[in-house]
């Protein structure tokens, strides 16, 4: 007994040492950062950032961490007729900064970017073009001579119920289905959730039909989750500020007139509540995050919590996928564009865009809610009321190695 006893006591002894975490982002002046967070217990802690690398073209957007393999993927959102679609590596040391290994040049305006195809899930790159209303793909590894595969260009008649915002199709992320047999591509502008089958072997793309949102829900961003036996698909309308709750149809082995995956929209909850009508026009909601039964989606400019304080709105998963609207939270900055939590569930990073922040906010893993501001830091330059500038990407990392055991 007293060999375990002092086993356990060695391991407390590391524990209660200072916790060191690491974050990684894009600021749109042109710089990738890795952050530091030291925790001195669970509602303190200082964030400071460790480097600071160029080489994401000039305006940074988003960045992707396959964490297998610690390769980063960023993506450039350059209006300027061309930019830039990189990739790095990033050392397990703590410090260090990531190490470029591909840069190849493209038309710009992307504006998110994932993974799918081959054996792995990882042999392509799809990215998605706000403006230009493309979404394109590309074989990986990037290299200085990579090419697309596939680029995908949208057209509309006419306006959509939000001119101002929906004036032509607005592809806004593109990410696979939980079998990686479908890419799923929201259009913000269009008011559709695109679907395409997906070739595993050549990367290759075919349409499937488009899902319809609501008139004016302008769908941003969206993800899968199993809640018991169910699947859901959940939108993150920008334009309604809203959260689309959709069944996932999967074509029957018998079926001979479709192959495509279809979404049928079951609920669709404000982001402020049931009581509240969809479709603040001064709110651009931006994020979408899912852990345990909670759901997460964030508001820039809502100043709920006062000046420059956004919020996140809770929802509680029920047993059948249908959504239960909790609570807003302090997001602690001012257009929280980005937010991701770590692996345990127990802390949210929240990327203030025009703030330029990085707020560290408890969570609560019984009652799904966030709490209290645990450790924030400034990046300048601040962005500019309504500009696409500051901070625009935040995700952790969070090397196996490095989790304490206990
Ligand atoms: C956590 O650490 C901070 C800063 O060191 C300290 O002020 C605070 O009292 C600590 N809280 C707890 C619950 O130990
Ligand atoms: C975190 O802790 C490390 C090691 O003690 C120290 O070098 C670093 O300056 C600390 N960073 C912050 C932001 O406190
Ligand atoms: C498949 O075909 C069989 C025989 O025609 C039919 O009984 C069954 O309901 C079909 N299954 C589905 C899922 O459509
Ligand atoms: C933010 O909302 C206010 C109204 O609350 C509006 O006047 C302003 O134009 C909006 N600003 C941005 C940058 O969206």
């Amino acid at each position: 007994m007293a060999p375990v006893k002092l086993i356990a006591l060695a391991a407390m002894s590391l524990v209660s040492n200072i916790l060191a975490v690491r974050l990684l982002g894009t600021h749109f002046s042109g710089q990738i950062y890795t952050y530091e967070l030291n925790l001195s217990n669970a509602t303190a802690g200082a964030l400071s950032i460790s480097t600071k690398t160029t080489g994401c073209g000039v305006t940074p957007t988003w960045v992707y961490l396959d964490e297998s393999t610690r390769t980063v993927y960023c993506v450039d959102e350059s209006w300027q007729g061309s930019g830039v679609l990189t990739q790095w590596s990033l050392d397990e040391k703590a410090g260090s900064a990531p190490k470029l290994t591909g840069s190849a040049v493209t038309p710009g305006n992307s504006v998110h970017g994932s993974l799918y195809g081959g054996q792995d899930g990882k042999s392509f790159i799809v990215t998605s073009e706000y403006s230009p209303s493309t979404f394109t793909t590309y074989k990986l590894p990037i290299t200085a001579s990579t090419k697309p595969i596939q680029t995908l260009q949208f057209t509309m008649a006419a306006p959509g119920p939000r001119p101002d915002r929906q004036d032509k199709p607005h592809p806004h992320s593109a990410f696979t289905d939980p079998t990686g047999a479908y890419l799923i591509v929201p259009d913000l502008g269009a008011d559709l959730t695109r679907i395409y089958k997906i070739n595993k072997d050549t990367g290759i793309l075919t349409v499937c039909p488009a899902i319809k949102s609501l008139p004016g829900d302008g769908p941003r961003h969206g993800l899968f989750n199993k809640a018991k036996d169910t699947l859901k698909y959940y939108s993150l309308n920008e334009v309604s500020s809203s959260v689309g709750v959709y069944d996932v149809v999967y074509p029957s082995r018998n079926s001979t007139n479709s192959d495509c995956l279809s979404l049928v929209l079951q609920q669709t909850v404000s982001n402020y509540g049931p009581s509240v009508p969809l479709g603040n026009i001064y709110v651009k909601s931006a994020e979408i995050r899912i852990v345990g039964d909670y759901l997460y989606a964030s508001n820039r400019n809502d100043t709920t919590f006062g000046f420059e304080q956004d919020s996140i709105a809770t929802f509680q998963i029920g047993a059948s996928g249908a959504l239960t609207f909790v609570e807003l939270a302090n997001s602690y900055s001012y257009y929280p564009r980005s937010f991701s939590f770590n692996k345990a569930g127990t802390y949210v990073a929240i990327g203030g865009q025009t703030t330029a922040n990085i707020a560290i906010v408890s969570r609560d893993t019984e009652t799904g809610k966030l709490g209290r501001l645990v450790a924030n830091v400034n990046v300048p330059p601040r962005g500019t009321y309504g500009g696409e500038d500051g901070i625009s990407s935040i995700v952790w990392d969070e090397p196996e190695v490095s989790h304490p055991s206990i």
